[in-house]
């Protein structure tokens, strides 16, 4: 068989939850011609492919009917779903990922000769999907669990069909794992958003307006982010104010100090270790009450009132 006929184009694909990736994904394979069928539970994913005009069906039909077996549940929810479907699943089929946590972490039963493989963009489905629409690309991360040129071609192709199509480049399980938890975690959903938060606090307690504070603190970092990826960091340093930047660069030694250094070392360590992992899976397991608190402490913050207040965002 010629090499050409191991590309996505040639195969069928089951998108297995039609949440933030799967929906994009789906759509996006869809649209560059790929054969995709829809694997979902009954209730909002199922009735939002239906909108979409695809005939979603079981996650066990959607398996047994597919070559490329793409899985997009949420990766807490994964291991029990993957173990339920493990019989289905047969040597002819190919396993995918968006992301390495079960798989890097053991939490699915791997076996041989099966394939597996992350196919990852960078980014959201919704700004995957946005990307595709107008024509634009969004990165992407590929990793492989064996060196076999037909299953790069056919993850390098998946990633081309979903829209990823100018900077694809290849990882493996462990890196683009520990990456992922540890640039969410420290910067993107962890220290940068405590860091607005905590920021914005203190211009409150110092009597100045919600608007204002918001302004500075969080809606502005949007802005220099545009900058900085647009420009880079000597670019981005040149188009801020000469005041701007003294005060930003002596301020930011001072924050992020040796204590600071310290933690994000060891929240690094927890991630490499396995404790992170451990630690969220008994969460899951009991209830994931710690996570309901943090949602209800977010939800009632001062700074999501002031969206609603600004930007009209609930
Ligand atoms: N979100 C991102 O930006 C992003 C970026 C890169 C990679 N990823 C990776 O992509 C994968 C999917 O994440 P996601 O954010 O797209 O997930 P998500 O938006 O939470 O979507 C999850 C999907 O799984 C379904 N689902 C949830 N629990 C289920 C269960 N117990 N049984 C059957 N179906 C269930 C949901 O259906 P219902 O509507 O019925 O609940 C929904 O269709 C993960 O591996 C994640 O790490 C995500």
């Amino acid at each position: 068989m010629s090499l050409l006929n191991k590309t996505i184009a040639n195969k069928t694909v089951a998108i297995l939850g039609y949440g933030n990736q799967g929906r994009a994904h789906a759509l996006n394979l869809r649209d560059s011609g790929v054969k995709v069928i829809i694997g979902s539970r009954p209730g909002k994913s199922f009735n939002q492919a239906l909108e979409d005009r695809f005939a979603p069906m079981s996650i066990a039909s959607a398996i047994s009917e597919a070559d490329v077996l793409m899985w997009l549940l949420p990766d807490q929810e994964m291991p029990q779903i993957y173990q339920e479907h493990i019989e289905l699943i047969k040597p002819t089929h190919t396993i995918g990922f968006a992301h390495g946590f079960c798989y890097h972490f053991n939490l699915i039963s791997k076996s041989t000769p099966l394939q597996y493989f992350i196919a990852a963009p960078k980014g959201s489905g919704f700004s995957l999907r946005r990307a595709y629409e107008k024509g634009e690309s969004l990165p992407g991360v590929f990793a492989l669990s064996d060196k076999d040129d037909s299953l790069k071609l056919l993850v390098t192709s998946y990633l081309e069909a979903i829209g990823c199509k100018k900077f694809i480049f290849e990882t493996n399980f462990k890196e683009e794992t520990e990456c992922d938890l540890f640039g969410e975690q420290a910067v993107l959903c962890g220290g940068l958003i405590e860091l607005i938060q905590q920021s914005y606090k203190i211009l409150i307690e110092n009597g100045h307006s919600e608007e204002m504070a918001f302004f500075e603190t969080c809606f502005e970092a949007k802005l220099i982010l545009e900058l900085l990826l647009e420009h880079g960091l000597s670019g981005m340093s040149d188009k801020i104010s000469p005041t701007a930047f003294y005060g930003g660069h002596l301020a930011g030694k001072r924050l992020i100090n040796q204590n600071v250094k310290d933690e994000l070392k060891k929240i690094f360590t927890e991630i490499q270790n396995g404790t992170f992992a451990k630690n969220w899976m008994t969460e899951v397991q009991t209830g994931m009450k710690s996570l309901q608190a943090a949602k209800k402490e977010v939800k009632e913050s001062p700074l999501q009132a002031i969206f609603v207040k600004c930007l009209g965002i609930k």
